[in-house]
């Protein structure tokens, strides 16, 4: 696994206020859709394009576009839709597939409780975004599922990450084809015997979105 962490001070500054426990919902949901955009700026460095004929009011000349089939953008049910807006704003004709997961806050297991992903996904470049990889076991669950439905380029953006969570991330994809990219905002010090990110941000969810 490739891993990209982007090294610009508005990534630290707004990661900073992410962090504040004073910043509220409002602020907190226009940080992550701006880091996100950040983020997508290196995420998409390779998106897939074919050279495009226009002609300026001068001359014709080649540009390029997007290739068919779009990248397929996939948050992560319930947090990661924070970050969706970020990233289409960049690719607006991307497609956008759901993958809904939940983990266990007792025993840190996940479930998937909701999938509406095209069935097919043979060709397509996949962005999977979730702000958090604590354990690495959302993660890892969604990216074998795309896999397993064919998908052949993936790169996962985490606004942070613990290192317990990219090593078992490294861990769980060293053997799968196609290699993952993972794009991170910034690497914490480690996870708290509550399966927490520290120093982190808390519950990514529950400061979007509040208190289920
Ligand atoms: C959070 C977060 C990730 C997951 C990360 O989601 O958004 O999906 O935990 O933890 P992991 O790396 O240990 O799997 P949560 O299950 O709290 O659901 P939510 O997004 O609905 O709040
Ligand atoms: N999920 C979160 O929202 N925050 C963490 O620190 C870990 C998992």
């Amino acid at each position: 696994m490739r891993v990209v962490k982007p090294d610009h001070p508005l990534i630290a500054h707004k990661l900073t206020y992410l962090r504040d426990k004073r910043t509220d919902s409002p602020t907190f949901r226009r940080l992550a859709e701006e880091l996100m955009t950040l983020l997508a700026y290196e995420a998409t460095r390779d998106v897939r394009v074919e050279p495009f004929a226009i002609e300026t009011p001068v001359a014709p000349t080649t540009g390029i576009k997007l290739s068919n089939p779009k990248p397929l953008v996939v948050p992560i049910l319930r947090a990661g839709l924070g970050m969706l807006e970020g990233m289409v704003r960049l690719l607006p004709s991307a497609e956008v597939g759901f993958l809904g997961m939940q983990r266990d806050e007792a025993t840190l297991a996940i479930t998937t409780y909701a999938n509406r992903l095209p069935s097919d996904l043979s060709g397509r470049q996949v962005y999977v975004l979730d702000p958090m990889l604590a354990t690495g076991g959302s993660m890892s669950d969604a990216i074998h599922f795309l896999i397993e439905r064919g998908a052949d380029d993936i790169t996962a953006v985490c606004l942070l990450a613990a290192p317990e969570g990219v090593a078992r991330l490294e861990k769980n994809l060293a053997e799968v084809s196609p290699p993952v990219t993972l794009v991170v905002g910034a690497i914490d010090e480690k996870l708290n015997e509550n399966g927490y990110i520290v120093p982190g941000l808390g519950d990514a969810g529950d400061r979007l979105y509040g208190l289920v």
